[in-house]
């Protein structure tokens, strides 16, 4: 929850949750003007599985897409790990392109993508 890039502040970053009534159903991690000021970056997003498959990840970062446009950031970046269907298909689903860039970390291999605003 308390997770960085380098160079960035707390004052960058939101961890959000989505609430339906009290029940949290969501969460994001958002850090505003990475890695350039025209750029957010979406570090984690993930639905609560009761939920998933009914449109409702869609819905939030559709929402996200159009707020952050307001304010004038012109694109939205992340990364997914490689061979997770899941997260491909929903990004893919939500206009998120890769970039044809890819890290590795110890574990896995991490695809970065991006949906122009
Ligand atoms: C990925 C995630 C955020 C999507 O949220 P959601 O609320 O389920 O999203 P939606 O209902 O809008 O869309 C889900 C899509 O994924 C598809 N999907 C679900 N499981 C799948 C699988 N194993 N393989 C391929 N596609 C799959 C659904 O069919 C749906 O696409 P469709 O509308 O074209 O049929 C959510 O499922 C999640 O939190 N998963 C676990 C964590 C995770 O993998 N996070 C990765 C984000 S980096």
């Amino acid at each position: 929850m308390n997770a960085l890039p380098q160079n960035k502040d707390m004052q960058d970053k939101y961890y959000i949750g989505y609430y339906d009534g009290e029940r949290l159903i969501a969460v994001m991690d958002l850090i505003m003007n990475f890695p350039d000021e025209k750029t957010a970056f979406i570090g984690f997003f993930m639905t609560d599985v009761s939920i998933q498959n009914t449109g409702i990840g869609s819905g939030i970062i559709e929402d996200l897409c159009v707020c952050l446009a307001k304010i004038g950031i012109s694109k939205v970046r992340l990364g997914w790990v490689k061979d997770n269907p899941q997260a491909e298909h929903f990004w893919h689903k939500n206009k998120f392109v890769e970039v044809g860039d890819f890290y590795d970390t110890d574990k896995y291999t991490v695809i970065v993508a991006q949906r122009y605003l």
